[in-house]
């Protein structure tokens, strides 16, 4: 009797070269290998899947509407190739195999200072939840960047707003003092941090 592998049977488009696990295989990842890739132009289209899972997952927390395609869309995504001094686009890979992305600015809309960094948008898919992916590829993200940073997190993103508590306490050392500010449907939770003072401890 055929166990694991049977939903994909007929479904793996031939040109995959690269076997999936099984969805019965044991869901362990080692975070070891945790890697944060600047995508380059041509990965647009691989950030525009990813963003659609991304948005349909929190579709429910601001009641977003899919188009006439059946796509949600990121009409900003061209920018992060044509706006190369502002806009920073990663994918984020586990054992070589994509597991989220990641997109920042140089800019951010609650501080005025110009040369603040943004964490725009931020997604690990589900096989690889849990796991410690998230919390690795955030912390490689600021050492990159010592700077000062914010990270916005909708009041209504219940595990969005534990993951980023958690994460930034464990990362500055202290505990985070977020600030609230309006937000269409649901106030934002907005953390702000200094990278740099880690990044030179
Ligand atoms: C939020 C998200 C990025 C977390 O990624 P992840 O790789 O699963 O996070 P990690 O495994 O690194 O979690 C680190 C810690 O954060 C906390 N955490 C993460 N997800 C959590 C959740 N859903 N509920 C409560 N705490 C959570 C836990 O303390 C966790 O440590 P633990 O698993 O040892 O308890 C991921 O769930 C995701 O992409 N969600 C959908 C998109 C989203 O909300 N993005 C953020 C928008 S601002």
């Amino acid at each position: 009797m055929r166990l694991a592998n049977t939903i994909f049977d007929g479904l793996q488009p031939a040109h995959v070269a690269v076997p999936r696990a099984g969805l019965h295989s044991e869901v362990i990842v080692s975070t070891a290998n945790v890697t944060l890739v600047p995508a380059i132009r041509t990965d647009a289209p691989v950030l525009s899947n990813l963003l659609e899972l991304y948005i349909h997952d929190l579709s429910g927390v601001f009641a977003l509407e899919l188009g006439e395609d059946g796509r949600f869309g990121y009409e900003k995504l061209p920018l992060y190739w044509s706006e190369p001094e502002r806009r920073f686009p990663f994918l984020i890979r586990c054992d070589g195999r994509i597991a989220g992305f990641a997109l920042a600015t140089r800019g951010s809309p609650v501080t005025p200072n110009p040369d603040d960094f943004d964490l725009a948008e931020f997604f690990i898919v589900r096989r690889y939840r849990r796991t410690g992916v998230g919390r690795d590829a955030a912390f490689q993200l600021w050492n990159r960047y010592p700077v000062r940073w914010t990270v916005r997190v909708s009041e209504a993103n219940i595990g969005g707003c534990q993951f980023w508590s958690n994460v930034i306490a464990e990362y500055t050392g202290q505990t985070p003092a977020p600030t609230s500010h309006p937000g269409r449907l649901h106030p934002w939770r907005v953390f702000a941090f200094d990278s740099a003072s880690r990044a030179s401890s």
